[in-house]
């Protein structure tokens, strides 16, 4: 087989970057380890910046997002007994968020994919990169794809990543002393907006996936077994976290799904190597605080588009040779901010009183001053390309 871009993951950024190139007239297949299903119910991120709605909208795969996503104008901090809103719209004016789960972005790119014609091997668990700085080619099963340029868009725990020779990464990590236990509820959500919520128990976050199903975060410690959180102790957890100001009630309903996802900022430079371009998860993660991941992944597969776009067009690799250095602005601001808002909002068994009262004093400072206040907002919301 043959074709211009072999892409490695079906995620979000596979699935973008396919459809991209195809409405530039360029070829790709993209290869997937796991099944359809898999990709399509796995219960990811939420949050659609302004930049990723505008690239979903312009490609042509924007109509259910229009219908079924739930547009939002602003966030509450909610911490010392009160609730204090982030208004996008006084802060950021004319920019907002969009609330659509990355699993219906992944189904409306599957759809629109193979309504194109578009080739998407899934259940191909042996994908294999081979010649990345001559005649690059994938093999998987017992067959061979031979690519113009490869793109590793399978997330962090890929295998694009790890076939880059040893020496030629740098790594930039940092863990953090604890999870987030997500919760999938059939219940209508109990605010309009997303409530980011810190107190002396922990982190709460109520977030939402539609008028009938609310989507909840609980920091909980770093290795915390699920069976640990039955749903009773769930609900009576979110209800300690989130009914802290006069007048809130959390409805509670049957839970959905739940699980402990681990806390990580992790970014691989260079994000290439040869005619291998890292894309997404498989190059950088972020603490899910920020709502950066999925959102990150448009911006490196829009970069990409670009410049393997003006490289076909005109085989000047210029672009190209800037991928790396063209993402990684974008993604450092993506960490940094995912890193800020993970640190103010998380109460760190590690830290001493001290620490405690800064967390408090930047808080205050985010919520009072505008001048903070639009930090935080067009960070949220996406900063301009
Ligand atoms: N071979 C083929 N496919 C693979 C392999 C492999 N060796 N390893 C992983 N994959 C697939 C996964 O099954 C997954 O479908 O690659 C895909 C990677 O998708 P994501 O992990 O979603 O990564 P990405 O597309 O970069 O999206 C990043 O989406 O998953 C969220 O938290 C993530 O918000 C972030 C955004
Ligand atoms: C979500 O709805 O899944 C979500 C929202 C905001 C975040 C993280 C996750 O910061």
């Amino acid at each position: 087989m043959r074709t211009q871009v072999g892409i490695v993951g079906a995620g979000p950024a596979g699935l973008l970057l396919s459809h991209l190139l195809h409405l530039r007239g360029i070829d790709s297949v993209v290869l997937e380890s796991r099944s359809r299903e898999y990709c399509e119910s796995r219960v990811r991120a939420g949050v659609l910046e302004q930049g990723t709605v505008d690239v979903l909208n312009d490609s042509g795969v924007g109509e259910r997002m229009r219908r079924e996503g739930l547009p939002h104008h602003g966030i509450e901090l909610r911490y010392g007994g009160a609730g204090h809103r982030i208004a996008f719209e006084k802060l950021v004016p004319g920019r907002a968020i969009t609330v659509y789960g990355q699993q219906e972005v992944v189904k409306d790119l599957i759809a629109a994919r193979l309504a194109a014609g578009g080739k998407i091997i899934f259940d191909v668990p042996d994908v294999g990169l081979h010649d990345l700085t001559g005649s690059p080619y994938l093999t998987f099963q017992d067959q061979t794809l031979e690519c113009d340029v490869i793109a590793g868009c399978d997330g962090f725990h890929g295998v694009s990543r790890p076939s880059i020779p040893e020496g030629v990464l740098s790594i930039f990590e940092r863990d953090y002393p604890f999870a987030w236990l997500g919760v999938l509820a059939r219940v209508r959500p109990s605010a309009e907006e997303l409530i980011y919520a810190r107190g002396d128990r922990g982190f709460a976050l109520h977030s939402m996936r539609s008028p009938e199903i609310s989507r909840f975060y609980l920091q909980v410690p770093p290795d915390e077994p699920l069976e640990n959180w039955p749903d009773e102790r769930i609900w009576a957890e979110l209800k300690a976290r989130l009914e802290t100001v006069p007048g809130f009630t959390l409805a509670t309903g049957p839970i959905l799904e739940k699980g402990v996802t681990p806390m990580r900022s992790f970014v691989a430079e260079p994000m290439q190597y040869g005619r291998l371009y890292l894309a997404g998860d498989a190059a950088h993660i972020v603490p899910p605080t920020g709502a950066k991941g999925l959102n990150l992944a448009v911006a490196d597969v829009r970069a990409l588009t670009a410049a393997l776009g003006h490289w076909y067009s005109t085989g000047e690799t210029g672009p190209l040779d800037d991928y790396s250095r063209t993402c990684l602005r974008r993604v450092w601001r993506a960490q940094h901010f995912s890193w800020w808002m993970t640190t103010l909002l998380h109460p760190f068994e590690s830290d001493d009183a001290y620490g405690g009262r800064l967390q408090t004093s930047y808080l205050d400072y985010v919520t009072s001053s505008e001048a903070a206040a639009t930090t935080l907002a067009e960070n949220y919301v996406g900063m301009p390309w």
